[in-house]
């Protein structure tokens, strides 16, 4: 699907600011749900050895309906981001909504709404996938009747029937991510958080997660990736922004972001998305190839 930035009548936060286009406000502006809204978003860590400064001010708005994409170099601070708007970690300052409710004034409803999948996935590897499944739709309210039913048509979904009563610990990389994914989609969520959903998978299965990922979009939930993969970015995201030093440096379409590149270079054909985003974080393709990789599914 495609979106037009989101904005929001009342607030001066303009979402297309670094891709060169006005904010398109004015009374006649479309009025969109936002997914989340993050402003003046800051995170520190503070440790025996000093200060990180992870990410120094992001404004961020997801417009309900949206797959949006979060890009960036390893140490950008995609990760950081992802965990405090998913409460998962406190916010030094600025302010984040998500599904319109403020993350650190009610997190408990925050995280009714939401689903996380981690880039580190956190599963009990002596349950076996079914029982997972049934425990986590029991921890959101549903009966012993409907959890089973649920984990099944997960397990069917992400192509895990096979696996489903083995223990997790002998489960490949690829099949823990596929139900660490199940795990997030239990009880349908209105924002599904992603944090590099396909790192690590073989083609297939990175198809297989492309294909849920677009089926749970159409199906109404909002979706925020982070991924390493350009050819992701472009193949699945309405939207994207790319993440450098802890502060955006880029935001849009990708259509829109290879557009502009087109016009600035002066050259005939559009750009790929991944010599935009070297182009926003001022990388060289060497330095590239041991940090984000183009790749085709
Ligand atoms: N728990 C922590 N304590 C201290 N510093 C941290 C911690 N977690 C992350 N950092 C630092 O914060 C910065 C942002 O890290 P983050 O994990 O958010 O990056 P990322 O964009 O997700 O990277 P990657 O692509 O490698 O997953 C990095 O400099 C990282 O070293
Ligand atoms: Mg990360």
């Amino acid at each position: 699907m495609t979106i037009q930035p989101p904005q929001e009548p009342a607030s001066g936060v303009s979402t297309s600011r670094m891709s060169g286009q006005p904010p398109a406000g004015g009374p006649d502006a479309p009025r969109v749900r936002l997914a989340v809204k993050a402003e003046a978003l800051v995170k520190q860590y503070r440790g025996r050895a000093g200060t990180v400064d992870a990410v120094r001010g992001v404004d961020l708005m997801v417009a309900a309906g949206e797959v949006f994409g979060f890009l960036g170099p390893n140490g950008a601070g995609k990760s950081t981001t992802v965990r405090m708007l998913t409460t998962l970690m406190s916010i030094t300052s600025g302010t984040a909504r998500v599904a319109g409710i403020d993350v650190m004034a009610e997190p408990d409803a925050v995280r009714r709404c939401i689903g996380v999948a981690l880039q580190e996935a956190g599963l009990d590897p002596r349950q076996t996938g079914r029982e997972l499944l049934v425990l986590q739709a029991r921890l959101f309210g549903s009966s012993r009747a409907q959890a089973a039913t649920r984990a099944q048509e997960l397990l069917e979904l992400l192509d895990l029937v096979d696996a489903a009563d083995r223990r997790v610990k002998g489960y490949s990389g690829g099949m823990k991510r596929r139900l660490d994914l199940a795990s997030a989609l239990v009880h349908e969520p209105e924002v599904l958080f992603l944090d590099e959903p396909t790192t690590g998978l073989d083609p297939a299965s990175r198809l297989t997660v492309w294909e849920e990922v677009r089926r749970i979009n159409a199906r109404g939930t909002t979706i925020f990736l982070t991924t390493q993969y350009l050819e992701e970015a472009d193949q699945l995201c309405d939207r994207l922004a790319i993440i450098d030093g802890g502060l955006i440096v880029l935001e849009g379409t990708p259509a829109q972001l290879k557009t502009e590149l087109r016009l600035r270079l002066g050259s005939d054909t559009d750009p790929t998305l991944d010599e935009v985003f070297l182009d926003a974080t001022g990388r060289t393709r060497q330095r590239l190839a041991g940090e984000v990789q183009q790749v085709s599914a």
